[in-house]
């Protein structure tokens, strides 16, 4: 095969190559599950216009070089910051094939295995969460886009026109959540064209959830007003603490009121897959998004969309162009939500189920827990430091024991500066600065398997040790307890 962009290369030598770029790649990705590799280092600089060409088989050495010390590795059983999405080899190697058969999964007329791949994952995920009503779905790079598309759904289920005639002269929209409720909700809804006001913070006393009663009393009072009761998105794993909106109750308030009820259960969704009564009540949802690279030990960019009623997105998102005239499936994927080009995401989570199963999922699943609870009680019993929140899922929140003593700003600071010092030196760990009830609190989240107790324990002593240090800087020693 004559390759006018890489020429010189016949079949042996990019053999060779590739072959070469695997091995290397290979040896990345294990030193990366090792602890201590958050790197810092710098991206190498791009090639200027007039510059040659490095020769292929230099690359793999070049970016060997480059990587090895480039991010750090939510793979690394030290990194406890974010919802870090650690991988697995099974996904890789699928991963690999996927590059190489490079397809188009718009739809079944471009990549029929995909596209039958993508469906057959889409159900095995909804039996796995016991979402078993879920008559289809979408693989998305991740949960912004498919919570975005579980809205435009929404939407369109409640004012059929607005996708067509747009909002002008519709009652003003609203959607319900908690205080907690991620980011990309309130974007979705700038998008959507409801603007950011149409979400409605639904939560009373406790941020952290959605208050049913006052829930209703919102509904009552916009309806009343005019408006345009639409949706109630439930978080599932709040992105701060981890916390779980009511959902049997939010199912009966959207029953009675005709309301869309969508979880977003980026983080926490999978959690459904060893807790049946969340199962049970994430059922009961008209929609769920969910991301495989956080909850399921997947890589980055594997989100999924799964919905009761797959006509709805259909609703939304059908279209036809001059330019696909042949008669097409109208449950293509492209027909499904608002990606037209898109590779086989499928094909990891074939292979994750395939390679790992179900079993070794629900174990792993269950060891996060475990360690979350575990550092927990830790926190609990000690004498520096205390829990700043119920610890649900995986994720833990704490704080300098008499901290809350202190100005908001001055107790902020310092846990900032632990923070700092935790990445620090040799033995780096790494964990999240979040806000809750309006101060700053640290947060360790747990979704790797390969962590064990001894590195919980490790980052526990750390801490511990860190807020002693902090605390005697300001004046305040810890206090003592017996
Ligand atoms: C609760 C929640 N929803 C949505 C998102 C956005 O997901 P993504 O980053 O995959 O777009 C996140 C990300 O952390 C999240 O925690």
């Amino acid at each position: 095969v004559h390759d006018p962009l890489l020429p010189g290369l016949d079949d042996a030598a990019l053999a060779a190559i590739l072959a070469d770029a695997a091995d290397r790649a290979a040896a990345l990705w294990l030193a990366r599950r090792r602890p201590g590799q958050a790197g810092t280092g710098e991206p190498a600089a791009l090639p200027g216009p007039g510059e040659a060409p490095l020769p292929l088989a230099a690359l793999a050495a070049e970016l060997t070089g480059m990587l090895a010390a480039a991010t750090p590795s939510g793979a690394d059983p030290l990194d406890f910051a974010h919802i870090p999405s650690t991988g697995n080899a099974a996904a890789l190697v699928a991963d690999w094939f996927a590059a190489a058969l490079n397809v188009q999964t718009a739809s079944a007329a471009l990549a029929p295995h995909g596209v039958a791949l993508e469906r057959a994952v889409i159900a095995r995920i909804a039996a796995f969460l016991g979402y078993g009503q879920a008559t289809g779905g979408l693989l998305t790079g991740g949960s912004s886009l498919a919570n975005l598309v579980a809205l435009t759904a929404a939407r369109d289920a409640a004012l059929p026109e607005a996708g067509r005639a747009g909002l002008a002269g519709t009652a003003p929209v609203r959607i319900y959540a908690s205080r907690a409720v991620h980011a990309c909700i309130g974007r979705a809804a700038s998008v959507l064209g409801l603007g950011r006001q149409a979400l409605v913070d639904a939560s009373a006393q406790d941020p952290d959830h959605i208050d049913p009663e006052k829930l209703q009393g919102l509904v009552q009072a916009d309806r009343a007003a005019g408006r345009r009761p639409l949706a109630i998105v439930a978080t599932v794993g709040t992105a701060a603490t981890g916390a779980i909106d009511p959902l049997d109750e939010l199912a009966v308030i959207a029953r009675q009121e005709r309301l869309w009820l969508h979880v977003d259960g980026a983080f926490g969704a999978a959690a459904a897959a060893i807790e049946p009564p969340l199962a049970t009540a994430m059922a009961q949802a008209d929609s769920v998004a969910l991301d495989l690279h956080k909850g399921l030990f997947l890589p980055y960019e594997t989100g999924c969309l799964l919905v009761r009623d797959a006509g709805a997105l259909a609703a939304s998102f059908a279209f036809t162009a001059d330019y696909l005239a042949a008669p097409e499936d109208a449950r293509d994927p492209m027909q499904l939500g608002p990606e037209l080009s898109r590779g086989l995401r499928a094909l990891r989570i074939w292979a994750t189920f395939r390679c790992i199963g179900e079993a070794r999922l629900r174990a792993a699943l269950c060891h996060c827990m475990d360690l979350a609870h575990w550092l927990h009680e830790a926190v609990a019993s000690s004498a520096l430091l205390e829990a700043a929140a119920p610890t649900r899922l995986s994720i833990v929140c704490l704080r300098l024991r008499g901290s809350r003593e202190l100005a908001t700003a001055h107790a902020d600071a310092l846990h900032l500066e632990c923070l700092r010092r935790l990445a620090d030196g040799s033995a780096a760990m790494r964990m999240s600065a979040v806000r809750h009830a309006g101060r700053i609190v640290l947060r360790a989240c747990f979704v790797n398997p390969r962590t064990r107790r001894a590195e919980v324990q490790q980052l526990f002593e750390r801490l511990e040790s860190l807020a002693g240090d902090v605390m005697g800087i300001t004046g305040h020693p810890p206090p003592v307890t017996s």
